[in-house]
C-alpha cells in the first residue's frame, strides 16, 4: 500500500508576499508533502485562488458558503486533515482574529477547528508588526502553543525598511517540515505520565485532597501520544476528557498510586511524574460518618504516604529517564533541585505555584527544567507547550543515555 503523504494545509491572507505563498507550496511539494490551500477573499486579490489550484491539484477553500467542487470542502474536513497548518503570510488581521477568537471565514474557522500544530509566517508593514497590540496578539498566541517565524528585516513592498518582510521561504518551509517531523519522533518509545491529585479517605463521606487538575499531566500524555509514544496515563480523579489514544489507569489514593506506578514502571522509556499525590494519609479511617463533637476540637492522626517518585527511582535502569515535579511555594530552585537528587530524577519541572497562571487547575504554566548540567526557565506558557517542552528535553536526555552505551 502507497504511504500516505504528510498534509500541510496553507492559508494565505491578503498581503503582498501573497505570491511567495506559490513558492512555499512548491518547495513543500518538493518535500514530498501534500499541500491544501485556503484563501481569505482579500488574499485572492492579490494571488487568483486558480493558482493555487493548479499549483497544488486541489481545490482551494475561500468561502464557507460556496459549494465544494468534487470533494468534502467543509472547513471541519480541512481542519482534520492538516498535519502542520502554516499561514503564510500572516497579517496582522488573521493574528488579530485567532487571538480573540473570531471566526468569520473559510480560513479563520477552519484554523479554529484544527488541532495539528499552527505555524504562522508574519508578513507586514514595520509599523504595524510593531504595533503592541500585534505583539500582545502575537504573545497570546505563543502561548496558546502557535508557532511562529518572525519576519524579517529589510526594505518593504510599501517603501518603509524595518522588520515585516515576509522570512525567507526556505526556513518556513525548513520550519514546516520540523514540525512535521517532530509530530512521530516518539515512535516506539515507552512513556508513563502520571497526573492529578490523589484522595485520602478520611470517613466515608470525607477525604483530603488537593488542587491538581490533572491538566498539565494529561497535556503531557496528549503530545506524546501525539508524537507517536505508547502511553499509559495513571490519572488521579479528575473531570476532563481523556486524550485520545492514550491507555487511562485509574488510581484514588497515594497508595495505589504506588502499586500501579511500580507495575509499569520498569517497562517504560520515559517516566513523567505530574501528579499530585498526598504526602500523607489518615492512620485510622472512620467506617462511619464522623459526627460533631458538641465544639470539642477534633483531631486526625495523619501518617507518611510511601514517596512514589523515590521509590521507583531508586530501582531506575541506565536507559530510562525519570521526570518529576516540584511544586512549591518558597525557595522553588533549591527545593526542586534537593528532590531531583533525592528522588533520582533526571529532571525535574519546577512549578512556583503561587504565580499567576501557574501550577494547579489553570491552562497555563510557569517552569524552570532543571537537569544534573542546566537551568532552563520558561516564560508563561500553555500546558500544552510546557508539555512538548518537557518532551524535547526528555527525548534529548534520552538519546544522551543510549549513546553513552
Ligand atoms: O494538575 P494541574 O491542575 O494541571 O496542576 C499541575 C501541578 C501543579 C499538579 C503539576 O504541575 C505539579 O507541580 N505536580 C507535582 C505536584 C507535587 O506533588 O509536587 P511535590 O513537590 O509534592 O512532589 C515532587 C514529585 O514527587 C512529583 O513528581 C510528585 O508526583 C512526586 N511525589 C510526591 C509525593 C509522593 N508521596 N509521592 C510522589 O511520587
Amino acid at each position: 500500500m502507497e504511504k500516505k503523504k504528510p498534509c500541510v494545509v496553507l492559508g494565505v491572507t491578503g498581503g503582498i508576499a501573497a505570491y511567495k505563498a506559490c513558492e512555499i507550496l512548491r518547495l513543500l511539494q518538493k518535500r514530498d508533502v501534500d499541500v491544501y490551500v485556503t484563501m481569505t477573499k482579500n488574499a485572492c486579490h492579490f494571488v487568483a485562488p486558480l493558482t493555487f489550484e493548479t499549483l497544488s491539484g486541489h481545490p482551494v477553500a475561500v468561502d464557507t458558503f460556496e459549494r465544494p467542487q468534487t470533494w468534502e470542502v467543509e472547513h471541519i474536513a480541512l481542519a482534520k486533515r492538516a498535519d502542520v497548518f502554516l499561514i503564510a503570510p500572516a497579517t496582522a488581521n488573521i493574528i488579530g482574529k485567532m487571538a480573540s477568537g473570531i471566526a468569520d471565514d473559510m480560513l479563520s474557522t477552519t484554523v479554529m477547528a484544527a488541532k495539528a500544530p499552527v505555524l504562522l509566517a508574519p508578513a507586514m508593514n514595520t509599523g504595524m508588526w510593531e504595533n503592541a497590540a500585534v505583539q500582545h496578539n502575537l504573545d497570546v498566541l505563543k502561548a496558546r502553543g502557535v508557532h511562529v517565524v518572525a519576519p524579517a528585516s529589510g526594505h518593504l513592498a510599501c517603501g518603509d525598511s524595518g522588520a515585516g518582510k515576509l522570512e525567507n521561504v526556505e526556513i518556513i518551509v525548513e520550519r514546516t517540515i520540523e514540525l512535521l517531523n517532530k509530530k512521530r519522533d516518539m515512535e516506539g518509545v515507552r512513556v508513563l505520565v502520571t497526573a492529578g491529585p490523589t484522595r485520602e479517605a478520611i470517613d466515608p463521606v470525607r477525604y483530603i485532597s488537593n488542587r491538581s487538575s490533572g491538566k498539565m499531566g494529561y497535556a503531557i500524555a496528549e503530545s506524546a501520544a501525539k508524537r507517536g509514544a505508547e502511553v499509559v496515563l495513571l490519572s488521579g480523579p479528575v473531570a476532563i476528557p481523556a486524550p485520545s489514544g492514550v491507555e487511562v489507569v485509574p488510581f484514588t489514593t497515594t497508595q495505589e498510586l504506588m502499586e500501579q506506578a511500580s507495575m509499569r514502571a520498569l517497562t517504560q522509556d520515559i517516566l513523567i511524574q505530574a501528579a499530585a499525590p498526598a504526602d500523607y494519609r489518615v492512620e485510622t479511617v472512620a467506617s462511619q460518618k464522623i459526627k460533631k463533637q458538641d465544639g470539642a476540637p477534633m483531631t486526625l492522626r495523619l501518617i507518611e504516604n510511601p514517596d512514589v517518585a523515590a521509590a521507583l527511582g531508586s530501582a531506575k535502569k541506565p536507559n530510562q529517564v525519570f521526570v518529576g515535579f516540584a511544586a512549591e511555594t518558597n525557595d522553588v530552585i533549591a527545593h526542586a533541585e534537593k528532590k531531583l537528587e533525592r528522588k533520582n530524577l533526571d529532571m525535574i519541572v519546577a512549578n512556583n505555584v503561587m504565580r499567576p497562571g501557574a501550577g494547579f487547575d489553570v491552562d497555563t504554566n510557569i517552569v524552570t527544567l532543571i537537569t544534573g548540567e542546566h537551568k532552563e526557565d520558561l516564560p508563561l506558557l500553555s500546558k500544552k507547550e510546557v508539555a512538548e517542552r518537557i518532551l524535547d528535553c526528555a527525548l534529548a536526555l534520552r538519546s544522551k543515555k543510549m549513546h553513552l552505551r
